[in-house]
């Protein structure tokens, strides 16, 4: 008990307030331990108004040593990490970051992913936790989700959907009613415990397939995603292809775009149970309606990726994948401008009626739910849901969408730019925030170009592009703008 009450002792020398109010306050009182007297002493000795040094020297008298350990600052107490951390700043603010699956995200996040979230378990889901002492934090997001709840979606109907998520579902509820209220229209809930995007990825799979069911997804080389699978000859890379088994579509060589004649061809041989949608590498926006048909016509779940592209599509400014998907998959550190993790929305409630008129609803919830935990989770990083909160509270204001609508503008203008400068593009442009550039034309392949731009402090990556042969010397290279936005001075030169 000490050593947790010591954890929080305020840095600075001023009273510690932080402190006293959950102690102090009666209804946390009688639900605590009343009898405790360790408590009570805490309490006693918290409660006044002493400094840390003070608070320390009284601690240390009985040789309690780590209080100021806990609270001595990083630059303090590791300046070999610190000074890493001090370098890597300095190197995302002078340097040019154009990797499309990166951002800056706000300081806000940053406060709430580092802060005593981080302390605490809730396993388990709103209403069902496996540890108690999870009510301040729902009670935390409640009110702030009420307060942008009002200001983001006035009409009546959200705020009583709002007031029904009581208090112990808020956790999860977070994401409920952002990214243009496509969640309430199109019927999504969503569960925001993932912990990245592979692994949320998996979870679907696991949640909704059998071992060995089929899976297909855009190919690695084409622009797809390892997590939805990929093997070479004599290897199964992705655990994806270990687990189940995969067939990749692809683009069509000479366009560029996805390929989706062949798509439908070969769905018509491999009978997947699952079609993917979305792409890592990918600057075109994906036919979502034309994939919904072809999932159809085979009873597939139709799976949207939106991972590189949840903050477009949040900001309205590519199409969105809700209305023709069952299940929608997004990372939330990419173009979100969120903290690093996952979300995965799934349809809920009536999803038609079977020939005798009877409704039939959707199953995904609990399966879903449970494969996220206890099926391959434990406890959720709740400060990370934190930042996630904040950062969807971002999603809502008209910054945000402005920031978004620049995000594509300044895509579009550098893809000019590098066309008129000779370069081939993958596609022959951009609908979205990255380009991906041939460069096999050039004479030079995509891990030069990569270490040539990172000698003059540009970080991009290699990329294979359509025609490649090896994912470690590839032809390509892949830029994008949802970083570079930020600095203004660039923003006029990129014309
Ligand atoms: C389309 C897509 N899906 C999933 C992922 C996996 O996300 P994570 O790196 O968080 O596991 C990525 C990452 O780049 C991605 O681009």
């Amino acid at each position: 008990m000490r050593s947790r009450m010591a954890s929080v002792v305020r840095r600075t020398g001023a009273a510690t307030s932080s402190l006293q109010s959950p102690l102090s306050a009666p209804a946390v009182v009688s639900r605590c331990l009343v009898h405790c007297d360790d408590l009570l002493q805490q309490q006693r000795f918290y409660g006044s108004a002493v400094t840390n040094e003070e608070a320390y020297s009284r601690v240390e008298k009985s040789h309690a040593t780590w209080p100021r350990q806990l609270n001595t600052p990083l630059s303090e107490l590791d300046p070999e990490i610190w000074d890493i951390i001090e370098k890597e700043k300095n190197r995302q603010w002078k340097g040019l970051e154009l990797i499309p699956s990166e951002n800056f995200t706000s300081l806000s996040v940053m406060e709430a992913v580092g802060s005593v979230m981080t302390n605490k378990y809730s396993e388990g889901y709103p209403g069902a936790r496996y540890y108690g002492g999870n009510d301040l934090g729902h009670s935390i997001f409640v009110r702030s989700l009420r307060e942008w709840l009002r200001v983001s979606f006035p009409q009546a109907a959200v705020l009583e959907h709002m007031e029904e998520i009581s208090a112990s579902r808020v956790f999860e509820a977070v994401a409920l009613l952002v990214l243009r209220g496509d969640l309430v229209e199109f019927g999504y809930f969503v569960n925001v415990q993932s912990l990245s995007g592979s692994p949320a990825n998996f979870q679907v799979y696991t949640a909704l397939l059998k071992p060995h069911d089929r899976i297909m997804a855009l190919d690695l080389p084409h622009g797809g995603h390892l997590s939805h699978g990929y093997q070479t000859d004599t290897k199964k890379i992705s655990a994806t292809s270990i687990f189940f088994e995969t067939m990749p579509y692809r683009l069509d060589e000479q366009t560029g775009y996805i390929d989706y004649d062949q798509m439908e061809k070969s769905a018509v041989l491999f009978r997947p149970k699952l079609i993917v949608a979305g792409a890592s590498a990918y600057s075109r926006n994906i036919d979502y309606e034309r994939m919904r048909k072809v999932a159809d016509k085979h009873k597939a779940v139709l799976l949207a990726d939106m991972a590189h592209i949840s903050g477009l599509v949040s900001a309205g400014v590519v199409p969105s994948p809700f209305e023709y998907s069952d299940i929608v998959m997004t990372t939330t550190h990419k173009s979100l401008r969120g903290p690093r993790g996952a979300m995965i929305f799934f349809r809920k409630g009536v999803k038609g009626v079977d020939k005798n008129g009877k409704e039939i609803k959707y199953d995904f919830e609990e399966k879903i739910n449970f494969s996220v935990f206890p099926g391959l989770q434990g406890g959720p990083h709740n400060h990370t849901i934190a930042g996630l909160a904040v950062a969807l509270k971002q999603c809502a204001t008209p910054e945000y969408k402005a920031y978004q609508k620049q995000v594509v503008e300044n895509c579009a203008r550098f893809a000019k730019a590098l066309i008129a400068r000779g370069y081939d593009l993958v596609s022959g442009g951009t609908d979205n925030h990255l380009v991906l550039v041939d460069l096999k034309k050039k004479g030079v392949d995509g891990s030069r170009a990569e270490r040539v731009m990172e000698l003059a402090h540009i970080a991009a990556n290699k990329n294979t592009v359509p025609g490649d042969v090896s994912a470690m010397v590839p032809g390509g290279i892949r830029m994008g703008k949802p970083v570079i936005f930020y600095s203004l001075h660039w923003r006029k030169q990129v014309t």
